[in-house]
């Protein structure tokens, strides 16, 4: 888990992408509407030239709630980025509810990039949680996590993460614009129905 580089993200703007497909390190290779995001895709990078899979949330967190804290059963968002079955791997286990089919597997290997604007709006902890959930959610295991513990990210900072790395999204104080910058590695096998399709890699 380390942390070397810092970001200033764009004007927010409610832009959105799930899982989108590009190529690490090439603005060009994302569409227009995102251009906004062309400096931090050039400079932040797991393996340039490489296919990555980006992600960025920009939306309204209200006070009192996590961000991203959909998955969360209990009562702290702490997860690790995939779940896992016997022997596999899965992206989001469950499949996105869609016939509880697992569409997607992941290289053990697969690393990820996170960045959001809000400082201590996300917890992490330097450990790998190996016997993680089928859908990655581990709030059952909050006692293992203690905030003590935590490495608290600050607004732009970019961190480097496993697929197993316990992390936690955490409640903000105040109603906030939050823009949240994902980008996972190559290694990821298979699409979700909700993945951002990309037309430039599309008709490649
Ligand atoms: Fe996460």
């Amino acid at each position: 888990m380390t942390s070397a580089q810092k970001i200033t993200f764009p004007q927010f703007s409610g832009l959105r992408c799930l899982m989108m497909p590009y190529i690490q390190g090439d603005a060009a290779s994302v569409p227009d509407e995102y251009q906004s995001y062309a400096d931090i895709l050039r400079s932040v990078f797991l393996k340039k030239g490489d296919i990555g899979y980006l992600t960025i949330d920009e939306s309204v967190v209200v006070a009192g709630t996590p961000h991203r804290g959909a998955r969360a059963k209990a009562s702290r968002a702490l997860h690790t980025e995939v779940g896992r079955l016997p022997n596999k791997i899965y992206c989001w286990g469950s499949g996105g509810g869609w016939g509880n089919k697992h569409n997607v597997t992941l290289d053990g290997s697969v690393e990820v990039l996170l960045a959001n604007n809000l400082d201590d709006s996300c917890a992490l902890w330097n450990a790998t949680h190996h016997d993680t959930s089928v859908d990655g959610d581990i709030g059952h295991e909050a006692a293992r996590y203690p905030y003590r513990d935590a490495v608290m990210m600050k607004a732009g900072e970019v961190h480097k993460i496993g697929i197993l790395t316990p992390h936690e999204s955490l409640p903000v104080k105040e109603t906030t614009a939050r823009q949240f910058l994902r980008i996972i590695s190559s290694g990821v096998h298979g699409r979700e129905p909700y993945f951002t399709i990309n037309p430039i890699l599309a008709a490649a």
